[in-house]
């Protein structure tokens, strides 16, 4: 029973309709308002800005204070101390690995990077021109025509199965998307190699040369993926949740995610990113384009920019603009004039009333393409590269709606069509 109750008084109804509220362990409150359909009452949320769709214990974001949590833990504390394998399975069980936890994590998911062969001929089909993000999209979709007879989703070892695939094969295929676009051979994982340097030798690796990967890129890799890896119910997590939320297969889920996180409002936004600083090309051109971003009747906005929940400092956005540096300086490009220009649009953004009254901060896409693009990643995989370490935060949260109970998503709408009108009666 809740402690706390709103009540709804609408105009033409004798007695407010009293609704339960409920609290979470931290965060707002939330109005339960199942009952109101039976009132004849819809509410009225489009892009859901004040709406809870489910339960979760996987991320909390306070995006007043710039704060993200995965299982309690600080995003901050995760980047400096944590990896990627160990965040993907503290977002899978809720608590980091003891023991030899993490070893046996790492070993089942190595053994499950490759790809059946067959995978193969799907990218013979595709352009060699094709979007990274097209190929991706359909090549997870069809790895549901390889798991799906005997999957059962009811059972959670064989959704854990299902998640530790996914996880394992994104790195393969993304690489593959790569490979496919400048005619050279897949490369296969290697089980000597950790998450991040397998995924940088199946990029950068041939079959004419012994491995070689660096290991501060391999790090920053590991990094970007671990910061990526989830972010509560945003838009593509929300798609994966409502696609299994009707029994859908758990590939054709991931799949859809990858179609949300296309959308350069979203996941896509990273490479819009580097799109937009090439555009702006000089810092001498950066108050143009700050005076685009703030005129309503140009539709150009400062890309990596805003958030809808973060009113402060993306927390991911200051731990990627400290990478850059590492990264260019290893590189020896820490005069990237992209660099340049993007710690300069940042400093003149924030100086500026428009962003300052609208509370509009870099996030995580502002710096993320900056470092991919210096570690030798084309703009047009940037977001596979989001896909790919967002990935166990979608099964996660597809894994924990399908442990508890749920409902169909069906949203409703506000009308605004034809009433019933009959049809025309021609003459003759
Ligand atoms: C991600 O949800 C998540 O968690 C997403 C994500 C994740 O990890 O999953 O964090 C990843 O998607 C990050 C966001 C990446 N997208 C971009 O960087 C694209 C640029 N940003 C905007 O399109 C926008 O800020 C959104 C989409 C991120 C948020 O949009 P909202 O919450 O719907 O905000 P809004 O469009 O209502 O904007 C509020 C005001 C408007 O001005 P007014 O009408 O009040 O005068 O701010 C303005 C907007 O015009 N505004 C911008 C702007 N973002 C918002 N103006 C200029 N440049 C921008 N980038």
């Amino acid at each position: 029973m809740s402690e706390k109750m709103a009540r709804l008084s609408v105009d033409g109804m004798e007695d407010p309709i009293e609704l339960p509220v409920y609290q979470g362990s931290t965060g707002p409150d939330v109005v339960d308002v199942r009952s109101l359909v039976s009132k004849g009452i819809f509410t009225y949320d489009p892009g859901f800005v004040s709406t809870a769709a489910c339960d979760s214990a996987i991320t909390y974001i306070d995006g007043g204070a710039g704060v993200l949590l995965h299982r309690g833990y600080p995003i901050e504390q995760l980047a400096e101390h944590s990896s990627f394998l160990e965040t993907c399975y503290l977002l899978l069980q809720g608590e980091l690995p003891a023991g030899d936890e993490l070893v046996a994590f790492e070993k089942e998911i190595r053994y499950h990077t490759m790809v059946d062969e067959h995978i193969h001929q799907f990218f013979r089909g595709f352009p060699r021109n094709a979007h990274p993000m097209a190929m991706l999209c359909g090549v997870v979709g069809a790895l549901s025509a390889f798991y799906h007879d005997e999957l059962d989703i009811d059972n959670p070892e064989h959704r854990l199965v299902a998640a530790h695939r996914v996880i394992a094969k994104m790195p393969t295929l993304a690489a593959m998307c790569y490979k496919h676009g400048i005619g050279q051979p897949f490369m296969y994982p290697q089980n000597d190699m950790g998450f991040a340097e397998n995924f940088l030798h199946m990029m950068f690796g041939t079959p004419c040369e012994p491995p070689q990967v660096s290991p501060t890129l391999s790090k920053a890799m590991d990094t970007i993926f671990l910061l990526h890896a989830d972010h509560e119910q945003n838009a593509s997590t929300s798609t994966v949740r409502l696609a299994g939320s009707t029994g859908s297969n758990p590939y054709a889920c991931i799949a859809s995610g990858i179609a949300a996180l296309w959308g350069s409002a979203h996941g896509g936004a990273n490479e819009a990113v580097l799109e937009m600083l090439y555009e702006i090309g000089d810092e001498s051109n950066i108050d143009e384009y700050i005076a685009r971003a703030k005129d309503k009747d140009d539709p150009f906005r400062l890309m990596g920019f805003g958030h809808r929940v973060y009113k402060n400092y993306d927390p991911r956005a200051t731990v990627i603009r400290g990478i850059c540096d590492e990264v260019l300086d290893e590189l020896g490009s820490e005069n990237d004039p992209l660099f340049r220009i993007a710690r300069k649009l940042e400093k003149i953004a924030l100086e500026d009333e428009y962003f300052i009254e609208r509370k509009l901060f870099p996030n995580v896409d502002f710096y993320s393409g900056i470092i991919l693009k210096a570690i030798g990643i084309p703009t047009s995989l940037f977001t596979v590269i989001f896909a790919t370490g967002r990935t166990p935060g979608w099964i996660a949260h597809w894994h924990e709606m399908l442990s508890d109970s749920y409902r169909i998503g069906r949203p409703r709408q506000l009308y605004k069509g034809y009433t019933k009108r009959d049809y025309p009666t021609r003459a003759g």
